[in-house]
């Protein structure tokens, strides 16, 4: 039996398919707007993120930002997901829940937005940190964006996945920092979550052949300690096993003629913290 690995985005239903979709012009143009409300989303929430106010909080002024400009937002009641954003604290590794605790001095917070702009996802998370946090947790947070940024530099027609996974796991693991190996980043468009799985570990030459464009998210999750996690009894939020601090960035890419086009850039320039104008 044969199976095709890519599809044209545009002979393929919209749903989850096993073969990659590779999108065209529209594709791009609806990946630009829906990026840039993810990243504006991002850029807006940062005065709010500030010891003593909640995630609830954020949760709300982010689901109000996005409804203001015609977006939906792809979490709310995804799989049964209750908010419309995620914030993971400290330990919590991806997918917490926003609820009524208060942030303090000294935690590390993701904050990860997806909204859906005229059918097209953009989905984008940055670190942030709340006043003066410990020099470990900023050096996690540090490692776990240049990891992005070193992952996202392998993407160009002809190289793989597995050398954006290599680039990530190498300098990672020589931080001495662990890479979480239970959640990857995934193809993306009018699918929230589409093929292909983007593991952030993996050996050179390896797994499928990027082709002008793939239009996939890069999400690495650093650790501290250990590597292992596992997820609370709400299902959804996965935490670090030795309860050590875990970092994430994610950025929306597309593979372009000779490279790679970053969807979820921020207008106003913020790229790790802190976020100042
Ligand atoms: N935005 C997350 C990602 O990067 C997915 C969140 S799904 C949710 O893929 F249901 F947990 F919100
Ligand atoms: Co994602
Ligand atoms: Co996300």
């Amino acid at each position: 039996m044969k199976y095709m690995n890519y599809i044209a985005a545009d002979s393929a239903p919209e749903v989850a398919t096993s073969a990659i979709k590779l999108h065209g012009e529209s594709g791009f143009q609806g990946m630009r707007a829906a990026g840039r409300l993810a990243a504006e989303t991002l850029d807006f929430i940062a005065p709010h993120v500030v010891p003593g106010a909640t995630t609830d909080e954020i949760d709300a002024l982010c689901r109000d930002f996005v409804a203001d400009r015609g977006a939906l937002s792809a979490p709310f009641m995804y799989r049964g997901y209750p908010k419309s954003i995620c914030t993971s604290v400290n330990h919590v590794v991806c997918h917490g829940i926003p609820g009524p605790r208060r942030l303090k001095e000294g935690d590390i917070l993701n904050i990860d937005v997806t909204p859906i702009l005229d059918g097209w996802h953009g989905d984008t998370s940055r670190m942030f940190l709340l006043g003066e946090v410990s020099v470990r947790a900023r050096r996690l947070v540090d490692v776990t964006y240049e990891a992005l940024l070193l992952g996202i530099a392998q993407v160009k027609p002809g190289n793989r996945l597995g050398d954006i996974g290599h680039a990530i796991q190498q300098y990672a693991e020589g931080q001495r920092c662990s890479v979480v190996t239970e959640f990857c980043g995934h193809g993306l468009g009018r699918v929230f979550h589409d093929a292909p799985n983007v593991m952030h570990f993996g050996r050179q030459g390896s797994g499928d052949e990027l082709r002008e464009g793939m239009i996939f998210t890069i999400e690495p999750m650093i650790n501290l300690g250990r590597p292992d996690t596992k997820v609370l009894d709400n299902g959804w939020t996965a935490v670090t096993r030795d309860r050590t601090l875990s970092a994430q960035f994610e950025h929306s890419v597309g593979v372009t003629a000779d490279g790679v086009e970053i969807f979820t850039l921020s207008p106003k320039g913020y790229t790790k913290p802190p976020y100042n104008e």
